[in-house]
């Protein structure tokens, strides 16, 4: 048996054209225009590329956006005094600081700075702190996170009571991811880099999340028959048949998982699209708050 393919570009395609056909309507019907806006700091070379991405994604879904790019240099405060221009500008309803940010910036205190209602991409600690706890609801979900649940709940995947495994602990995925699917009523476990015993927690995983950065680090005699695996790794791997001389790969051994797994997340078409997807809806969602 081979797993069912859980396509992230047709999903992700899904909700841009969801996102697309509620801004015409709040175009239609309040005369307005959702904002997004970028920050960029410093030359690195991958949050560029995402961030180019994410402006593209507006264009297509008819999100107005601004793009702010900040010098590597910049003081805490300047950085700081842009983000609450922002908060400030009305024509703004969300705002993405990429990350990483330079290593003098002090993360907490610029995603602390942003308006709340502006935060889409769910990293205030307001927002996460509400995630983490009973019965609370965030106003914005992390957006890769949040894609992965959309891509579970398309794949129609049941999480009542399912073995979660979050491989990773990050903050931009593995802690919001492991909110979620508690929250989803499946039994979580995280692993880590100090897991005793990797091998006994991934064998009774229903769901696997695999975030963790490693490439091809899970492979098919590690995952129990029919176990659901999301790969949010994005990974180089050397390919000299590529004109480039890499391709990309997950943290999910893919070719040797397919046989066992009950459905997975190819690298690249999985979860990667669904971020910037999840990114436009909370984005509408952010100016839908308006009205
Ligand atoms: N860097 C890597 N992923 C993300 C993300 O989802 N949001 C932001 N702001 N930075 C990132």
């Amino acid at each position: 048996m081979s797993a069912k393919i859980i396509d992230g570009k047709e999903i992700s395609a899904k909700v841009r054209g969801e996102v697309k056909e509620a801004v015409a309507e709040m175009k239609a019907k309040h005369g307005y225009t959702p904002g997004l806006a970028t920050v960029l700091v410093g030359d690195n070379t991958a949050s560029a590329t995402y961030v180019r991405a994410k402006h593209k994604a507006c264009e297509e879904v008819g999100v107005r956006s601004i793009g702010r790019v900040l010098g590597e240099d910049i003081s805490q405060e300047e950085l700081q005094q842009v983000v609450q221009e922002l908060n400030d500008d009305p024509e703004v309803d969300g705002i993405l600081v990429q990350l990483p940010l330079p290593k003098h910036i002090d993360e907490e205190a610029i995603l602390g700075t942003i308006d709340l209602g502006k935060d889409v991409d769910g990293f205030h600690p307001l927002n996460i702190g509400r995630l983490s706890m009973k019965g609370r609801k965030p106003l914005f979900i992390p957006c890769t996170p949040y894609g992965c649940m959309r891509l579970l709940d398309e794949a129609g995947v049941d999480l009542n009571g399912a073995e979660a495994v979050v491989v990773g602990r990050s903050n931009i995925v593995g802690l919001p991811m492991a909110f979620l699917l508690n929250n989803a009523n499946a039994t979580v476990t995280i692993v880590h880099s100090r897991t005793k015993d990797m091998d006994a927690h991934l064998k009774r995983a229903d769901v696997i999340i695999a975030a963790v950065g490693i490439s091809e680090m899970i492979k098919g005699n590690q995952i129990k028959p029919g176990a659901v695996i999301i790969d949010v790794g994005i990974n180089r791997k050397d390919d000299e048949t590529r004109k480039r001389g890499y391709r990309l790969v997950g943290d999910v051994d893919y070719d040797d998982c397919l046989p066992v797994a009950g459905a997975i997340t190819p690298v690249p078409g999985g979860v990667g699209p669904m971020t910037i997807a999840m990114l436009m809806k909370n984005t509408l969602h952010a100016a839908e708050r308006k009205f």
